[in-house]
């Protein structure tokens, strides 16, 4: 029951209308007993600097933050961790009484999803394709463990910063940088062990894919962070080469039960809250819900 204690969370972000998070989170809050509530603001790119000033105003606990504005955002807070500052992208926020502390969970999530699908990347060799925020964010955290890491980009000048970046930080892998197109798809594959897809070519088509199937084999394993839909054409080409894949909507649940350990301090429910985001999205794939 929503009282005058409980604690405000919310996602800004613009499109935000068909989110899964506050299903995920509410479930979660609900199923712990805290006395916190979660919702989404759609927060236009031209709004954010008062919609961050409302937060503060308002006292809301903790923000996810999503597309377009995870790294404009970071001008209005005031202090960011480590994981932020490197990555250059923030997707969580908590208010610590007054003071907006920006995090990115992007990586921590993918790692997270990776061990839970049993996929260990100490010492692998990883082709991360995209450049952008989540690129960037899991590229840092998976720089720290992965033997070699190559990052393919359609706009090589971002895939080339990032490897910069990575190897400035020190990171004990191996980093590359090349275009995103099929010679380079061909040649980093075969060198590699897992395949991390961080572009959006996929998402809300059951056609595109950013690599060809005849790319992919065995003893290899596929992750693609696009989840509309839930199953992509990358991963069915992948399952059927005979791959191990991991699917969109396990990293978004990490990401966000990373979140989620932040704002509360409590550890997330885990299978709850991937049970809930993969009914949620069986029902708008299947229609039954109006979009
Ligand atoms: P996110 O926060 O999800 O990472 P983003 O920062 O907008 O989102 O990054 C989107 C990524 O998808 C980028 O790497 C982008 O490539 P560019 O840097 O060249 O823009 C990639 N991307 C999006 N659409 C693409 C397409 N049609 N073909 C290839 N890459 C695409």
């Amino acid at each position: 029951m929503i009282s005058g204690k409980t604690r405000v969370c919310a996602l800004i972000g613009d499109p935000v209308e068909h989110s899964l998070s506050p299903f995920i989170h509410n479930a979660a809050f609900e199923h712990l007993g805290l006395d916190y509530v979660y919702v989404v603001f759609r927060v236009k790119s031209e709004d954010l600097g008062k919609a961050i000033i409302g937060i503060k105003g308002l006292g809301i606990h903790g923000i996810n933050v999503t597309m377009p504005h995870k790294i404009d955002v970071i001008r209005y807070l005031d202090e960011l961790d480590e994981s932020a500052k490197t990555a250059c992208s923030v997707n969580t926020i908590l208010n610590d009484n007054g003071k907006l502390i920006g995090y990115t969970t992007d990586g921590a999530g993918a790692l997270m999803a990776m061990k839970y699908n049993n996929v260990d990347p100490f010492g692998k060799r990883i082709l991360i394709l995209g450049a952008g925020g989540a690129s960037r964010s899991i590229s840092f955290t998976l720089a720290k463990v992965a033997k070699k890491i190559v990052i393919l980009n359609r706009t090589v000048k971002k895939a080339e910063m990032l490897a910069g970046n990575l190897m400035n930080s020190g990171v004990a892998s191996e980093v590359l940088a090349f275009e995103l197109n099929k010679e380079n798809l061909e040649a980093m594959l075969s060198d590699s062990d897992i395949l991390i897809n961080a572009t959006s070519i996929g998402m809300n088509s059951d056609t595109e894919t950013p690599v060809p199937p005849n790319l992919l084999r065995r003893n290899l394993v596929v992750f693609d962070l696009v989840y509309e839909p839930i199953e992509t054409r990358l991963l069915r080409d992948a399952k059927l080469a005979g791959a191990k894949t991991i699917d969109g909507l396990s990293m978004l649940v990490h990401q966000g039960a990373a979140s989620f350990e932040i704002w509360t301090g409590i550890k997330a429910p885990i299978d709850l809250m991937l049970k809930v985001a993969k009914r949620r999205m069986l029902q708008l794939e299947k229609g039954g819900i109006n979009r």
